[in-house]
Parts: C-alpha cells; structure tokens; sequence
C-alpha cells in the first residue's frame, strides 16, 4: 500500500506529463472528504518566473513548466468530479510584461490548445474561455472558438481559461451589455438585481467560486473574479505553479473541508 501511494505521488512529481486522471478510490484521495468538498475552485497559477529563475532559467522556461503542472490539475479536478475549475493564465494587467514574454505566453496557449484539445474532449471537459477575447491574436481566438464548440456538448469539469481577464474589465463589460438592454426597452431599471449582474458576467452559468487557491506566496486577488469570489475561502501556498502537484491540490481540498462557511449568519445559533 506504502508503495503504491509513494508511487503515485512520484509519478505526478516527477514525469508531470503523463498523469492519469485518478480514480475514486486512489491512494491521492485518501483524506477527501466528498460530502465536503468546493463544487467550484478558482487558480490563480503564480510564480512561473520565480520557479524559473531558482533553477537558473529564463522567465519563459517557467511558463513552459506551468502548463504541465495545469494539465496535471485539470486530471486531478476530473477525478474529483468537481463542477468547474477556473484558471487565471493572462491578465489584463499582463500586457506590461517585456513583448518577448507576451508572444511567448500567446504561443503557448496556441500551442496548449493544439496539444490538449483532444485529450480533454475525451475526458468530457467544457473548455470556456473568460476574458476580453476580442483583444487577442486573430488566430489565437480562432483556435478558441473551435475548442468552445468541439466540447460544448460534453457534460464533465467545466474548464474556464482566464486570458486577457480583468474581473473590473469584465464587470464594465458586463454593466455596457445590461445598459443596452435597458436602452432597448428589454429591461427596466429596478429589475437589475444580483441575478442580472451575475448572468452578464463571463462566468454566467457557473456556480459561486467557493475556493480560491494562490500559489507562490503572494496573497492578493490581482483582479480575479471580484463579483464571483465574493464569499470564496482563500488558500494559499509558498508553492511556485511549476512545482504544485495533485497533492498540493488535494491539501488545499482537505483544508477547505474543515473551514465554517457562514455566509453571515451563524454555525450554530444561541438560543435566546
Ligand atoms: C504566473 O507566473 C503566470 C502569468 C502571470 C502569466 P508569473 O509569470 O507571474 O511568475 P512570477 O510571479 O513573476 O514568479
Ligand atoms: C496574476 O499574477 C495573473 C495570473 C496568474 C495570470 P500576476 O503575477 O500577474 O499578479 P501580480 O502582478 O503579482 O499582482
Ligand atoms: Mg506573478
């Protein structure tokens, strides 16, 4: 039994290539608790850079890491049959970054996209991209468009991409869209409510993000899902992305099942 969890942890370590979505039962879920577990977790995968730079790389080499390390999660949230998984890959705060850095980021979803696409139609995952799409490469959200609708069908982990995402962008995008509506006549006024601030957010369709989980140290939202993180538990991890394994993955799980989710209200409520 020692051998086979030291396996299965050595292999995700190690290879980071060919992990193979784990079953119910594996020795990686042992301390799951499923009645308890986020039906929507959110990844802000940070700290490429810093990983690469410790082994004496460039920037880039740690971005080339990063995407083994997505695939490997992606596995791992399949088998933990979650709802949806929400990745941050490019923000709209990342444009600053050298040019070198952006087309190299471009090229790898492109070339992501290429790789992965089949595989994860296999695997039933709903791959949707959240963000200003318009303002990428021509191509690039070609390739999007086809893999939306290749997997649009599929009834597995609801795969959302955050490229060219801002949530203060996709909120602005989301208030334009409904002020059309009303100018229109569709919709009045004091019929804007939560419900219609939600549905006219890129995530539209998804559950509240119930997990929020960083990596490398930092702790700060860097403009991810504002609105849909607005009761989210947070986790965070020294752990740079290259280096975050389903183990790491699966801690960030457990831990989420000990918190007390109040919402506002009370666990277990005085009697008066
Ligand atoms: C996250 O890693 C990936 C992207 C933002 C695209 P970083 O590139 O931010 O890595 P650090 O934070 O500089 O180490
Ligand atoms: C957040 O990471 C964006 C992504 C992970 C894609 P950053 O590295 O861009 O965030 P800051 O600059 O540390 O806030
Ligand atoms: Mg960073």
């Amino acid at each position: 039994m020692i051998k086979k969890i030291l396996g299965t942890i050595g292999k995700s370590v190690v290879s980071g290539g060919n992990f193979e979505i784990p079953a119910h039962d594996s020795p990686l879920f042992a301390k799951i608790d499923w009645e308890k577990l986020p039906r929507h977790v959110a990844v802000i995968m940070d700290g490429n850079g810093r990983w690469a730079k410790g082994q004496g790389m460039l920037r880039t080499a740690g971005h080339t890491a990063g995407v083994k390390t997505l695939k490997n999660i992606l596995k791992t949230a399949i088998g933990l049959e979650l709802d949806a998984l929400t990745v941050y890959a490019f923000s709209t705060e990342n444009w600053k970054r050298p040019h070198t850095e952006v087309e190299f980021l471009m090229n790898l979803f492109s070339e992501y996209l290429k790789k992965e696409l089949q595989e994860m139609h296999e695997d039933n995952v709903q791959i949707h991209f959240i963000g200003r799409i318009d303002g990428l490469p021509e191509s690039l959200q070609e390739q999007m468009r086809e893999a939306e609708g290749l997997m649009k069908d599929n009834t597995g982990v609801k795969f959302n991409v955050a490229v060219n995402y801002g949530g203060q962008d996709e909120i602005v995008r989301g208030v334009q869209s409904i002020v059309r509506r009303v100018q229109a006549g569709e919709l009045a006024v004091a019929d804007i409510d939560e419900h219609i601030i939600e549905s006219s957010l890129d995530t539209q369709g998804n559950l509240p993000v119930d997990l929020v989980i960083r990596t490398s140290g930092d702790q700060r939202l860097s403009n991810f899902l504002l609105w849909q993180a607005a009761y989210a538990e947070f986790w965070f991890t020294e752990t740079n992305w290259p280096d975050f394994t389903p183990e790491c993955f699966v801690d960030a799980m457990v831990d989420y099942a000990g918190r007390d989710r109040r919402f506002g209200g009370l666990t277990k409520p005085d009697k008066e």
